[in-house]
């Protein structure tokens, strides 16, 4: 299967956790052994979010907390791709053609940030767009998407399956700010809803978790 895993910052960052960068470069490694094709997109977290708030403080706009950030989630590409040895493409992906060439030649294709005024999932779900993968999954600090955000509301329920059209109910901001923390990026969620790709939302705290998910297995939140 051709897969897009997006590991959120505020999984293997926040703090800076290297005990889960390696047990994922390891899953991943099994994962491309069984014949996934696989591409790899992952944030900065809490330290991509510090950056942010330099360059504020410092008086410097939108844009340029934004390369902050995409230069920190290319940092974490770099030290990833390296735990994935040969398996890993050549170099950080740049762009997301860079990215489909990897995968397309066999490698795991890993990426950060791409360019200010997006998140690392839209980047992710351009490459499913580009690449026609078939499965995008994201690793996040959450069990799965619940029907209002768990970290407000004691009552919230996590939702095992729902359809395109119901997650638009379930977010609150659909505005690009620097340093944005939701589930998904609706931004994201728009390119994955016109090709109807199937989304995986888990918790990334627990890598096996992925493995389910590329499985076919219950776990998490189902999109489809
Ligand atoms: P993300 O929100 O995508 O990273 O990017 P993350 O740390 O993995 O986030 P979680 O764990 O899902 O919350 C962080 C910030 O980096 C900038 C944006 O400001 C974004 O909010 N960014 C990232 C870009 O400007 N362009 C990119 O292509 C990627």
């Amino acid at each position: 299967m051709r897969l897009v895993l997006r590991i959120g910052g505020s999984v293997i960052a926040s703090p800076i956790n290297p005990a889960l960068i390696s047990n994922y470069a390891n899953l991943l490694k099994d994962l491309k052994k069984q014949g996934h094709e696989i591409a790899v997109v992952v944030g900065g977290g809490a330290i991509a979010r510090e950056f942010i708030n330099l360059a504020k403080d410092l008086g410097l706009d939108e844009r340029v907390q934004d390369e902050a950030a995409i230069s920190v989630s290319r940092i974490f590409a770099l030290l990833f791709l390296q735990k994935l040895g040969e398996l890993g493409c050549e170099a950080v992906s740049l762009t997301i053609e860079d990215a489909v060439k990897s995968l397309r030649e066999g490698k795991i294709a890993v990426m950060g940030g791409l360019k200010p005024g997006m998140t690392t999932d839209t980047v992710a779900a351009l490459i499913v767009k580009q690449a026609n993968a078939e499965l995008f999954i994201k690793a996040t600090d959450q069990e799965g998407i619940y029907n209002k955000d768990p970290r407000k509301h004691a009552d919230a329920v996590k939702l095992d399956h729902l359809s395109y059209e119901d997650l638009s109910q379930v977010f609150a901001e659909d505005k690009h700010k620097a340093g944005i923390h939701q589930i998904l990026d609706p931004e994201a969620v728009k390119i994955l809803r016109k090709r109807r790709v199937k989304v995986i939302v888990v918790n990334g705290f627990k890598p096996e978790n992925v493995l389910s998910a590329a499985k076919g297995e219950k776990v998490g939140t189902l999109i489809a």
